[in-house]
């Protein structure tokens, strides 16, 4: 028995440039930062690079038949903006326009629609050498451009368009802590990254909505409800995830939504907070369409002394095993679908949402991530829609889901050790397997059609 969604309701997978393309240095693209730090040694786990990856520069005709064999509705991908533009900015490389111009009427041709985002982490290397990327404001300026140098090509076909993917992740995991690209590690670059990133977003949105009218925009957040890591928190430790709630998800939230970063989070942060100039919070909080809403699971929190700036320590995994889901484990939280929903309701105005990530790894090693018999993603999954559907019928306007991911791909520092696909992919042979969980939405989708139809 499926969880049943309202028809309108759109299912499909995500994927993102450099996790999936290859094509690294072919056919006139630039250089991006993930090329560079992947080929830095130490930085990847498996010491992986994206060269290859998953191949679809060369083919991607075979995801998009696999997808509509699957019943997909829609098709979550990014752009590779050093395809586009090598230096950044400047002179564009036709080849890389008319790559994602094939991708795209391939798409369309097999009913699938296309949700484009614009900027999945993987800046032009000119722009970072020149202005540190997202660190300096000049970057913002020229992510606009290059939004609607794609909205002019492809907005006659293409609707849906996020601007960026999850700024937290990449102002943190690639300036203050270094484990991402551009692997910078200093904390007074990470609110520049932050706050600049959402400028860019706000000068992206109008920049294409003055070329089109008729687009549905939005940006993409990664969301983690915050729980004191201890079962009996201390004041201090329930303090912490105040903050590392203002830190991770509604700085983002208030400056996109509100127009207005939270004065308590700077108070305990100033020494490292943003040069902000009359006018950026208009821009930031341009009129969206959408909310884009990556969920994966919840965090925890607790007061450490010796945190720089924070003083607040944040980790995925559960300090007390009566966090524990009963079936998903430690892993698991759907119910953080419906907490994060009644927050939207209730303090962000309802805005529509898209679910535009969601998806696990099988427990254990490579090999049994590897499994196609993926039991646990199966049930993960079954969790959440259950949840999504509960706090659409609580009042939330959630139109779609995507999870993450369609092919097992190259997953940042993890390399190719962290397999999330619905498909399995053989990176020698890139040969593709529909796993248990791919037939499974498959059905989950085709059962949706068959009783909407009725
Ligand atoms: C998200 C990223 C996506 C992928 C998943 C597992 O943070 O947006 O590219 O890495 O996590």
């Amino acid at each position: 028995m499926f969880t049943q969604f309202g028809k309108d309701f759109i299912f499909g997978a995500a994927t993102a440039a450099y996790q999936i393309e290859g094509g690294w240095d072919e056919d006139g693209k630039g250089l991006s930062i993930w090329d560079i730090f992947s080929h830095t040694k130490g930085k990847i786990r498996d010491g992986s690079t994206g060269d290859k990856a998953c191949d679809t520069y060369h083919d991607y005709q075979t995801d998009i038949d696999l997808m509509s064999s699957l019943g997909m509705d829609a098709y979550r991908f990014s752009v590779s903006w050093s395809r586009i533009l090598p230096e950044g900015k400047g002179p564009i490389n036709q080849k890389g326009l008319d790559y994602y111009d094939r991708l795209v009427d391939s798409l369309l041709k097999k009913g699938i629609r296309p949700f484009i985002t614009l900027y999945h982490w993987d800046m032009p290397y000119a722009l970072f050498q020149k202005y540190k990327g997202f660190c300096g404001r000049e970057t913002a300026q020229y992510f606009a451009e290059y939004a609607g140098l794609m909205v002019d090509r492809l907005g006659d076909r293409v609707k849906d368009w996020i601007t960026l993917n999850e700024p937290w992740e990449h102002a943190f995991f690639g300036h203050f802590i270094g484990e991402h690209a551009p692997g910078l590690k200093n904390p007074w670059l990470y609110f520049r990254a932050a706050h600049n990133q959402l400028i860019g977003h706000g000068l992206a949105v109008s920049s294409m909505r003055s070329i089109r009218s008729d687009l549905n925009i939005g940006i993409t957040l990664s969301q983690f409800p915050i729980y004191p890591a201890k079962f009996e928190p201390g004041k201090k430790d329930l303090d912490s995830v105040e903050m590392a709630d203002l830190f991770i998800n509604r700085f983002y939230l208030d400056g996109v939504l509100k127009g207005k970063y939270s004065e308590q989070l700077f108070s305990r942060l100033w020494p490292i907070t943003p040069k902000i100039k009359e006018g950026d919070m208009e821009t930031i909080c341009q009129p969206i369409d959408f909310l884009g809403v990556n969920y994966y699971t919840r965090l925890f929190a607790e007061r450490k002394w010796y945190i720089p700036f924070l003083k607040t320590w944040i980790d995925r995994a559960p300090a007390d095993s009566r966090y524990d889901h009963p079936v998903l484990g430690p892993q698991g939280y759907p119910l953080g679908l419906k907490e994060l929903a009644k927050r939207y309701r209730e303090e962000y105005g309802n805005p529509v949402v898209y679910i535009t990530e969601n998806g696990t790894t099988e427990h254990g090693a490579l090999e049994q991530m590897l499994r196609i018999d993926d039991e646990y993603r199966i049930k993960y999954m079954d969790y959440y829609l259950q949840a999504l559907k509960e706090a659409i019928e609580e009042g939330s306007d959630i139109r779609g889901y995507f999870h993450w991911t369609l092919i097992d791909n190259f997953e940042w520092n993890s390399g190719l050790s962290c397999p999330m696909g619905l498909i399995r992919v053989d990176h020698k042979t890139q040969q593709r397997t529909v796993r248990d969980s791919g037939k499974w939405y498959a059905e989950h989708i085709r059962e949706q059609k068959s009783r909407s139809i009725l």
